[in-house]
Formats: structure tokens, sequence, C-alpha cells
């Protein structure tokens, strides 16, 4: 049998073409119909749709933000903090850069790139980060699996510069149906700092995390699999994360969502961030030293409860 034409060419199922703003985004397409968007504003994955073209993550519909501010949604990357401390911007700068392609990307594991679409992008520092004066290289690679799986790897190094500390996250808008259908599954029992409390540290109790107001929290130490339940839709979002130790969980429910200039009053419903994330524990690099984040986001058709659902297996 020929083979050539069966064979599914990945580099030529990413395109490149401009968002309504001309700035650069990256298409990534599977054989099978899946599809992610990201932008060179940001580094930001602002779509990403399953088979039958669904969209999985959330971005509002009310744009008023212009770049360089991320849109609200999809999943901007907060570096080098998380939230607000210092000088920075509330969750570092990288959202809010143009990034560029990286040409010359230093080779990933065969597993991070066999059987999949992807593009690599980089964020250096520029003249204007004399408030972050460190000598670093991001590198961040977007790819979308033929299952539909998307992952994000990103390796942050210093490039012999004096040692630097940093905080992360990858700040995912999962869509969803109904917040008050939805729950988490796998941060039970762990402790988490209450941003509504002063950072105030608390355990989490009972079973699943479910929603009736404001919740803004990082979990910590928390698995490497987190299940997001939506009863209504009849999907689970499987969050898994390597090198991140935290999950930060926030919807800003009705009160908040008024007062945010790019958020429609009642798209809070709609929306649940699950974030992986090392906020708690800074990470330290040292001249010439590298860290690896990565996440990979998985949807499986179904709302079956943990006795029916083994986490660790997934
Ligand atoms: C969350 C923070 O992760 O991000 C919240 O915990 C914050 O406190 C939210 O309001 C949105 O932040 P921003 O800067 O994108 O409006």
């Amino acid at each position: 049998m020929g083979h050539s034409a069966a064979v599914w060419d990945y580099r030529a199922a990413t395109e490149i073409t401009k968002d309504w703003n001309g700035i650069d985004k990256i298409v990534l397409r599977n054989p099978r119909g899946a599809s992610a968007r990201v932008s060179l504003s940001g580094g930001q994955v602002t779509s990403w749709r399953n088979e039958q073209g669904e969209e999985l993550l959330f971005t509002s519909n009310k744009v008023s933000s212009k770049p360089p501010k991320a849109v609200r949604g999809g999943i901007p990357i907060c570096f080098p903090q998380f939230r607000n401390c210092g000088s920075l911007e509330q969750h570092g700068f990288a959202r809010n850069k143009i990034w560029t392609i990286d040409g010359n990307p230093p080779p990933l594991s065969p597993n991070d790139s066999q059987g999949k679409s992807f593009v690599d992008l980089l964020l250096k520092p520029s003249e204007d980060l004399k408030c972050w004066p460190h000598s670093f290289e991001f590198r961040l690679r977007v790819s979308l699996a033929a299952d539909g799986n998307l992952t994000l790897i990103s390796r942050i190094r210093n490039v012999n510069g004096k040692p630097f500390s940093f905080s992360f996250a990858y700040h995912t808008y999962l869509s969803v149906s109904d917040i008050s259908e939805v729950r988490i599954e796998g941060l039970e029992t762990l402790d988490y700092l209450d941003n509504l409390c002063q950072k105030e540290r608390f355990t989490e109790q009972g079973d699943a995390i479910t929603f009736e107001s404001e919740v803004d929290r990082v979990y910590l130490s928390a698995p490497n699999v987190v299940a997001v339940l939506d009863h209504e839709r009849k999907r689970t979002y499987v969050v898994r994360k390597e090198g991140l130790p935290d999950v930060a969980v926030w919807n800003p429910w009705e009160k908040k969502s008024k007062s945010m200039v790019d958020l429609r009053d009642s798209e809070y419903k709609q929306m649940l961030c699950v974030n992986g994330a090392a906020i708690e524990k800074p990470v330290t690099l040292k001249p010439g030293e590298e860290w690896t984040g990565r996440l990979e986001v998985s949807v499986v058709a179904s709302t079956l409860s943990s006795e029916h659902f083994d986490l660790q297996r997934m």
C-alpha cells in the first residue's frame, strides 16, 4: 500500500493567520477536525474545539480589551507572578507581551511532539522590563494531539543571569454549561489559601467542590490529575499537570462580574478557571537552570461520579 496519502502532515496542519487586531495567530488542527488557536499576543490559547467544532474554552463576548491587555478567557499565561505583589502588574507581564515564533526550539522528548500539531513560541526580556530585570528565556509549546487533547509545555531558563524567582499559572478558563451544575473532583481534603479572606489557610471539607458564590482559592500541593464534571453537558474535563504543585480555582460570580469591564454580567455562569500553578512556593532558577511546567487538558463524555471514575488511572 502506498502510504504517503495516509500520512497526516502535522506541520501542514499548522496555519498562521491574523487576529482581528492584526496580530499573528496560529491555528492547529488534527485529522479528526479538532482545532486550537494560539495568539502571539500573550502566547495565549484563545480557542480549543473538539471534533464536533464545539468550543471547550470560555472566552467573553464582551471584547473591550485591546492588546496588550489579555482577552478575557482561553488560557492566559501568568508569569512571573500570580495575582498581585510588588511593582509588577497583576498576573505578571507574559500575558501582555507579544511573543515570537521560536524558530529554533531545543528538542523535547519524542512523546511531547509525536503525532501532534504544535507551535513553539518564545518570550525574551525586552527594554521595557526594568521592573523585572532578569535574564530569562521562556519557551512555550502548545500542541493538539490526534485524540484532541491540548498540551502546553512551558520551559523557563535562567540564561546565565543572577538567580531569580517566579510564580506561574496556566489561567485556564473552561467553558461550562452552568456553574451551579459543575463540580471539581481531586481537591477534596486539601489545604487552600482563600483570597477572599486575606489568603487565610483553610482545609477543604466534604466531597467534591461545588459553586454557589464567588470562589478565589489556591489549593496547595494538589494531585496531578483533577476532574471538572459538567453534569448538564455530560462532559468531564480532565486536567493533568506536571511541575505545577498548586491549583487555583476562580469564579467571580455575579457581583464581581458586574465590576469587570471585559465580562458580561451573566457570563460567570459559563466559565470556571481551574489553573495548574506554582504559587505558594515560588520557583528559583540559578544561572543556567531550567524549569518545566506542563498542562494537559482532555475531555471525556461522562458525568460519572468518582466511584466510577478512577482519577489516578486517567
Ligand atoms: C484569578 C485571581 O485567578 O484571576 C482573581 O485569583 C482575579 O483574584 C482573577 O480577579 C482575574 O484576574 P484578571 O487580572 O485577569 O482580571
